[in-house]
């Protein structure tokens, strides 16, 4: 059988990026075919993070190769496309910056925060956590690296900077790390502005896919300065199910708005609890519906609904993300669910950016 160059390119244009809902034609995602007497070589590029779809798009490209070319050697080739980057020297090599708020304190925002991290990492992503909190620091407790401080590294330029603490393959660096709490109390205003670019222009991430941040709770001056600052990819709205606190989600999602940030979506967090005894059972503690009716009234996704469960809280206070844990069956699905939509959003968030970017004819 004759192997045609332009049908393969052809029938791989078909291929669906089903996260984006777009195929490779509509993505521009093919690059390169090359066909030899004894071998096909395609090179394709898609909107990153890819690690989620990779697989699944090398068995799509690979099923087509089957039919097209069954007597050749396939070569496949998977890249990522390039997105513009951060914008800021200092943060250069990470690709992704989400933010993780909440209007109203312990609703859940750093143990989402924790899990959502680990759950990006079980796929190979290089991944790091910003505590941002500087009262109430909770990655240290919730990673088990409380002991842990900022240790400073010279660079080949003869400039200091901080290493993270790495725990679980997870680059972390929070305020626990660098002031105590009888310090934190007192730090105000500038100060406080000043040990956030710290976190952010003397910290050590070299490549990251995330960099995950755990804002401080609320919307205030320090939230807004921070989210205008940081070059932030979207953020990811953390609340529980009832009126109260979602009257705060409000203030948030309005905030990210007014800095255009793209909001990925909500998480309700503590949505029910069912005990292990009993299965089939939910009671709704802090009342039902309230992320449902949130996401839909600002038009963006609700990612899911976390139940309150023993194991994570056993898991936030013993050191180790719930997701990352051997135990936890039907609580470490919800969370790597939420995390593959998180991922979704992300894409979806950086193929609109590839757009604007795409290079512009002047006349
Ligand atoms: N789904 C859950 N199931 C069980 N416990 C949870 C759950 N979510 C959070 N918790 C627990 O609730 C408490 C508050 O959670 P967390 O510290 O993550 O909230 P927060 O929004 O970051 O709070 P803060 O505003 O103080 O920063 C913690 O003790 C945490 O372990
Ligand atoms: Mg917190």
């Amino acid at each position: 059988m004759q192997t045609d160059k332009n049908q393969i390119i052809s029938e791989l244009n078909k291929i669906s990026d089903k996260d984006l809902g777009l195929t490779f034609g509509e993505l521009e995602a093919v690059k390169s075919v090359i066909v030899t007497d004894s071998a096909v070589q395609v090179a394709v590029e898609l909107i990153q993070p890819i690690q989620w779809i990779y697989s699944d798009i090398k068995s799509q490209i690979k099923n087509k190769l089957n039919e097209l070319a069954p007597d050749h050697i396939h070569e496949i080739f998977i890249d990522e496309k390039n997105t513009p980057n951060t914008g800021r020297n200092e943060l250069a090599g990470v690709k992704n910056i989400i933010a993780v708020a909440s209007g109203k304190g312990g609703v859940g925002k750093s143990s989402i925060t924790s899990n959502l991290a680990a759950g990006l990492s079980l796929s190979g992503a290089k991944v790091g956590i910003i505590d941002g909190d500087v009262y109430g620091p909770s990655q240290p407790t919730m990673y088990g690296v409380t002991d842990e401080r900022l240790q400073v590294t010279s660079l080949p330029d003869g400039s200091q900077m901080a290493v993270p603490v790495e725990q679980y393959g997870i680059k972390i660096a929070s305020m626990g790390f660098v002031i105590n709490r009888d310090e934190a109390a007192i730090v105000r205003g500038p100060m406080l502005a000043g040990y956030f670019s710290m976190l952010f222009e003397q910290v050590a991430w070299g490549d990251l896919d995330f960099l995950v941040f755990d804002l401080p709770p609320g919307t205030g001056d320090i939230q807004l300065t921070l989210t205008q600052k940081i070059p932030l990819t979207g953020a990811v709205v953390v609340t529980t199910p009832q009126e109260i606190s979602l009257a705060d989600v409000r203030r948030s999602i309005t905030m990210f708005n007014r800095v255009k940030v793209d909001v990925i979506g909500i998480v309700e967090n503590m949505s029910y609890f069912t005990p292990d005894d009993m299965p089939d059972k939910k009671y709704y503690i802090f009342g039902e519906g309230g992320g449902k009716a949130i996401a839909k009234e600002f038009g963006v996704d609700l990612l899911g609904q976390v139940p309150l469960n023993i194991a994570m809280r056993e898991g936030n206070d013993g050191g180790m993300p719930v997701v990352l844990s051997k135990d936890g069956g039907n609580q470490k699905e919800i969370l790597k669910d939420i995390t593959l939509k998180v991922v979704s959003g992300i894409r979806k968030i950086n193929y609109e950016k590839s757009k604007i970017a795409a290079p512009t004819i002047e006349l």
